[in-house]
């Protein structure tokens, strides 16, 4: 099995941005946290992070024939964007949304998630180790 993990706007921030809500763990730190947590659970995996909305659609689009499942933490674009969601639609990979935070229990904007109109599980509020649970996740829907 193979897993694209696309990290989308701001995430490459992490260890500068808000410690008080994301830590001060790094970005690298999550890759490496990522890669760990894939090879433990056997599968492969490639991570990608932009700031940009149509490049993030562009790894979506490239990831048609190429990925068994794809995790996806879009930044704030989760709250605004209909291009991912179609993006998600179009290429039909199973998909599981991650969010470091618990987006339900902070502002009301943030509870308004397009991509949750197709990721079959949303995972948030874990840290880290909610990557780990979506890989989880992802086997056991493709097993
Ligand atoms: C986030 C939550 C979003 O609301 C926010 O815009 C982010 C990060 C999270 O991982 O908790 O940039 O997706």
């Amino acid at each position: 099995m193979k897993f694209l993990v696309l990290n989308g706007v701001n995430l490459n921030m992490l260890g500068i941005r808000e410690k008080e809500l994301y830590g001060d763990r790094d970005f690298k730190s999550l890759e490496r946290y990522i890669k760990k947590s894939a090879k433990q659970a056997g599968v492969k995996v490639v991570t990608r992070q932009s700031n940009s909305e149509g490049k993030l659609c562009e790894y979506i689009q490239k990831a048609y024939k190429k990925f068994d499942g794809i995790v996806i933490n879009p930044g704030a674009y989760t709250h605004t964007s209909v291009a991912l969601l179609d993006a998600l639609k179009a290429v039909n990979i199973p998909t599981v949304e991650v969010h470091l935070t618990d987006v339900d229990n902070r502002e009301d904007f943030r509870k308004i998630s397009y991509v949750s109109l197709y990721a079959f599980k949303k995972i948030s509020g874990q840290g880290f180790e909610g990557y780990k649970t979506a890989i989880d996740e992802l086997i056991k829907k493709l097993n």
